[in-house]
């Protein structure tokens, strides 16, 4: 099985306090990883330090690449096949959806095309797939500052998508979304999973969602690695013990 992540002994500190302590473990491709833990447990400084957006020590390999070794044009490229959806989402608001979700796109062009916001037909029809797959079709050329909170997330989803990731970190990409559209969403992201075997590690604060769509549970509690195993060998009592 090919590996996408590998991390030994990863550290974190903010003015020397301990947020991530000496963590170690690594992901296959194709598996979709929850990650559990109380609020503060350090599960968004966990995809942070991966996607190198805060310093950590240890090592981090993404497909067989030491992450922490890359500077500019080479961490630039890394960063093209890497997505992130933020806890609160990364999105431009003084421009429209479809600018949003097309923007990925630039990262792949030359400066006079980059400059003028270039892009092809195909570009065009694949952001708006998947603007209708996250249901804003009819905010497509609306200026993301009049979107709701929610909508906002789900142009930061379709971003993402477009970027066609090998691996997606997700921050709670589901917290300001009703049930139906994160059901709709949650669907998305595992048939990608599934489909084009996008490696997914994606924190969530709802314990039976992430047992539902998950492969694999990562829990953390208070900076350290309580389990990472199989979601269906997870017990009750582990799961009470995480949130205890
Ligand atoms: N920029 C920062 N400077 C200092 N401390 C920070 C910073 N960011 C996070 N922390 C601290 O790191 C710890 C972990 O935070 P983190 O955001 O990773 O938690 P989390 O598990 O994602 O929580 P939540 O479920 O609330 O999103 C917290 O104690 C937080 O106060
Ligand atoms: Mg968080």
């Amino acid at each position: 099985m090919k590996k996408v992540l590998e991390i030994r002994n990863l550290n974190v500190e903010y003015d020397d306090k301990q947020i991530l302590k000496n963590l170690s473990f690594s992901v296959n491709k194709g598996e979709f990883v929850a990650i559990l833990g109380l609020s503060g447990a350090g599960k968004s400084t966990l995809l942070r330090s991966l996607n190198r957006l805060t310093p950590s020590s240890g090592e981090i390999y993404i497909n067989g690449k030491d992450i922490n070794i890359l500077k500019d044009r080479k961490l630039k490229l890394f960063r093209r096949k890497i997505a992130f959806i933020f806890q609160d989402y990364n999105v431009i608001d003084n421009m429209y959806t479809i600018e949003n979700v097309l923007s990925p796109f630039l990262a792949y062009k030359n400066i006079f095309q980059s400059l003028f916001s270039i892009y092809s037909r195909e570009e065009y029809e694949m952001a708006l797939k998947y603007i209708d797959k996250v249901a804003l079709k009819e905010y497509a050329y609306t200026k993301v500052k009049y979107l709701s909170g929610g909508q906002k997330q789900r142009v930061a989803i379709a971003k993402a998508i477009c970027q066609k990731p090998d691996l997606l970190l997700a921050d709670e990409p589901i917290s300001s979304l009703d049930e139906v559209n994160s059901k709709a969403i949650m669907d998305l992201f595992k048939t990608l999973n599934k489909k084009k075997k996008l490696t997914i590690l994606m924190n969530l604060h709802d314990v039976t969602i992430a047992k539902k769509y998950s492969d694999k549970i990562m829990a953390l509690k208070d900076g350290r690695l309580l389990f990472f195993k199989n979601t269906n060998e997870v017990s009750d009592d582990e799961i009470k013990n995480l949130y205890h």
